[in-house]
């Protein structure tokens, strides 16, 4: 069974009259692509600009527009629709259509839908600038969030009109993100904080060059994006930028050395719950890193002297529960176990990166969780979302 938070949750689309009702129909074909029911509810106006047949299309399933359409069998049934909801998402949301949410009408199918749901509502505004910074738009957001929405905050950029400002619908990522966030608020991490590291942390040799190793940060981002999903309070601090899906709802901290690294890890800890450092922190750093670029001259050769970086897991300590990994290319077993102990870890999670479709880079991996209590667990080849959610089961076991 798939652990993505939006498999098998239904999800009520509603669609109002912008131009960027058009991205609504990519949000569906995602919702539906990772295994969500998606109804789709739109208002007259947004018919203006999409049809109602491409998002039937994309969901497999019929469109309400007219609660009061004969020929239509959902028509009446949008209580039920409303009902069955799991979230409702509101992309885009104009100024007209949340200015009648906040008055409580159900002169539509999406404001009666709405109405009808016990379910969280997540709004995705769309307008132009000053329609969005307007006084009444501002209060009936905030008025919207009172009751419980969860607005998703419209990007900066070119709007259709041609100027520039505030009033983009949001990255679909972003507003993916923020449903799920939203789904898994009352998980079983639900009031747990957890710090995740990630990635390659990059050592400067000058201001154009640097050391780094293969780490593409992807496994830590499942961590962070899996224990955001569980309801966790997530801080990741990363040398690599999250893509705006995994960033959604989690407190992103970007970072370069293993230096910088420590003192960020280091200040999250403080309340933490757990650290999970999957970063893979370089053991070594350039003695100094020359302020200028450093040129070649006529040497043939660079000896480049490398000082010793601290250890960020073994030098933080508390009443958290600390999560190591071990990349590992021979003698898996060994090096695991001594790391364990010497990092004094409640676990630690190996894998070989020789391995095909393990490590670094891949979408997958292959991993054997070592526990302090000297239980092994060898998992199968999996996605790293997957393996994400089974070391977050053992915290949530640890956690008690
Ligand atoms: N780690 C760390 N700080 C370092 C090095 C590693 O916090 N300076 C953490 C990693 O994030 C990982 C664990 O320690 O969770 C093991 O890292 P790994 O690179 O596999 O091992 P090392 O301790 O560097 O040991 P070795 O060089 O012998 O493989």
């Amino acid at each position: 069974m798939s652990r993505h938070p939006l498999s098998g949750k239904n999800i009520v689309l509603g669609v109002a009259g912008s131009i960027a009702a058009y991205k609504a129909a990519e949000l569906a074909s995602r919702l539906v692509q990772v295994g969500a029911q998606v109804d789709t509810v739109m208002t007259r106006e947004a018919t203006a600009f999409v049809a109602p047949l491409t998002f039937q299309a994309l969901t497999h399933r019929p469109v309400i527009v007219d609660l009061f359409d004969p020929r239509s069998e959902l028509a009446i049934d949008h209580v039920a629709v409303a009902k069955r909801a799991d979230a409702i998402l509101l992309a885009p949301a104009t100024a007209q259509l949340i200015a009648r949410l906040a008055a409580g009408m159900a002169d539509d199918a999406v404001t009666a839908t709405v109405l009808a749901a016990a379910a969280p509502v997540v709004i995705c505004p769309a307008m132009e600038t000053n329609m969005y910074r307007h006084p009444a738009t501002q209060a009936n957001l905030a008025r919207l969030k009172e009751w419980g929405a969860v607005v998703v905050e419209p990007a900066s950029g070119r709007l259709a009109s041609g100027a520039e400002g505030i009033g983009r619908l949001a990255d679909p990522g972003t507003i993916l993100g923020t449903l799920r966030w939203v789904l898994g608020r009352n998980g079983d991490l639900a009031g747990r904080r957890v710090v995740v590291s990630a990635g390659g942390t990059r050592e400067a040799i000058d201001p154009v060059r640097y050391i780094t190793n293969r780490s593409s940060g992807k496994m830590g981002h499942a961590l962070a994006a899996a224990a955001r999903d569980r309801g966790a309070q997530v801080t990741l601090v990363t040398t690599v930028a999250p893509d705006p899906e995994t960033a959604a709802g989690v407190d992103v901290r970007r970072v370069e050395s293993a230096l910088d690294m420590l003192s960020a890890v280091q200040g999250a800890v403080q309340s933490a719950d757990a650290l999970i450092m999957a970063a893979a922190v370089a053991d070594f750093r350039p003695e100094s890193a020359a302020a200028h670029k450093v040129k070649k001259g006529d040497a043939d050769a660079w000896t480049l002297r490398l000082v010793r970086n601290p250890d960020v897991l073994a030098s933080v300590s508390g009443p958290f529960i600390k999560i190591g990994f071990a990349a590992e290319t021979r003698d898996i077993r060994e090096n695991a176990l001594s790391k364990l102990k010497a990092k004094g870890l409640h676990m630690i999670v190996a894998n070989d990166v020789s391995e095909p479709g393990s490590g670094f880079e891949s979408d997958t991996n292959r991993v054997t969780i070592f526990h302090a209590d000297g239980r092994v667990e060898e998992l199968p080849l999996l996605p790293k979302l997957e393996v994400a959610h089974r070391v977050l089961d053992r915290l949530v076991e640890l956690l008690g």
